[in-house]
């Protein structure tokens, strides 16, 4: 099987670190988001296409430079166009059936076990649901008895929503679903397309693992923790020669000699975080200068963004040279 990954929006709601970085590239628990997503292939994937937009050139250069482990090809849009656009421009040359996940979510789902729903009951595509308290800023599905999806409602009024079971971003999709997405405009999957083809047979896989969406500061952060609890970021310690609790994940060139850590960091490539300074609940990106002293709490720091002698820093989102 193949797989297409969505990952040209423009990260809105993580600006400022946005207008330098795409969201998929800011590191959670040690690694970039989207290689978090890339982790729930199946290592049988032929190749992963990546729908890409809005910063394509980093993220080609990004994975060009970290090959995972699956052939990927970078297919941009000229123009943002939307989540079905984006799978009419790069879905070309998918399998039948194929993979289609979003590149900012945080979950363990059994991607094999979803193929194996798809193929048991023959409809046109198997949604993984999740269920959370609100699902307002959600897709959220109505099933019927088979988990068959009855209605979908993408960001409803709170009247609206037809359940909690919300669209998890991780689906499988027989090749057909790119004949009823319109081309050469942009057009949304879930608000314009989806409901249209619920009548084809789109069939619920519940899951209740860990899932976040890491698209907003809070749920960046939360869904750092998550990474961390279910131990893909590493040991749960603090890296020699430092203090505190941890888990900490250092990233290549990081020094952090003398530095004090809480629960949950992470520290970005050739980052530096000096003697006498305490993180925690944070992502440091690439380059971040922590001077000695300083407390940063809560918090995402944007490349070579630096914070002075004694400073505080707490729940901010800082761009690229930002300082503190
Ligand atoms: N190629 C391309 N082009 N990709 C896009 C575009 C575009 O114009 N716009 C957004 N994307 C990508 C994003 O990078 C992200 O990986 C994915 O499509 C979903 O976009 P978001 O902007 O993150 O949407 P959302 O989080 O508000 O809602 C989506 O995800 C929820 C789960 O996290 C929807 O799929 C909801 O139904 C779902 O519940
Ligand atoms: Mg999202």
């Amino acid at each position: 099987m193949k797989a297409l990954v969505l990952i040209g929006g423009f990260g809105t709601r993580l600006r400022p670190v946005t207008y330098s970085v795409p969201k998929q590239l800011i590191p959670l628990a040690g690694k970039p988001m989207l290689y978090h997503v890339l982790d729930l292939l199946p290592p049988d994937v032929e190749e992963v296409a990546l729908a890409t937009g809005y910063k394509s050139d980093l993220i080609e250069a990004y994975v060009r430079a970290h090959p995972p482990r699956w052939p990927v090809t970078t297919v941009p849009e000229a123009e943002p166009l939307g989540t079905g656009g984006g799978m009419k421009n790069a879905g070309g040359g998918m399998s039948d059936p194929f993979y289609l996940l979003n590149s900012d979510v945080i979950a363990s789902v059994d991607l094999g076990a979803l193929a194996a729903r798809q193929a048991g009951h023959g409809g046109l595509g198997t949604m993984t649901l999740t269920e959370v308290e609100d699902p307002r800023p959600y897709g959220v599905a109505a099933l019927d008895e088979h988990d068959r999806i009855t209605a979908f409602v993408e960001k409803p009024e709170p009247a609206r929503a037809p359940s909690r079971w919300i669209n998890a971003g991780i689906s499988v999709w027989h090749r057909e679903v790119l004949d009823a997405i319109p081309g050469g405009r942009p057009a949304s999957f879930e608000q314009e397309v989806l409901p249209q083809l619920l009548e084809r047979g789109v069939y619920g896989f519940r899951y209740t693992g860990f899932w976040d969406d890491a698209g907003t500061p809070a749920r960046l952060l939360r869904s750092q923790q998550l990474l961390f609890d279910a131990g893909r970021g590493g040991k749960g310690t603090v890296p020699s020669g430092t203090f505190g609790t941890g888990p900490v994940a250092l990233m290549p060139g990081a020094t952090v000699r003398g530095a004090s850590f809480g629960k949950y960091v992470t520290v970005g490539a050739n980052a530096v975080v000096e003697a006498g300074a305490y993180v925690e609940n944070s992502v440091l990106m690439e380059g971040v200068q922590v001077d000695r002293d300083a407390t940063v709490v809560g918090s995402i720091l944007g490349p070579k963004a630096r914070v002075h002698p004694g400073h505080r820093v707490t729940g901010q989102v800082l761009a690229e040279h930002g300082e503190a």
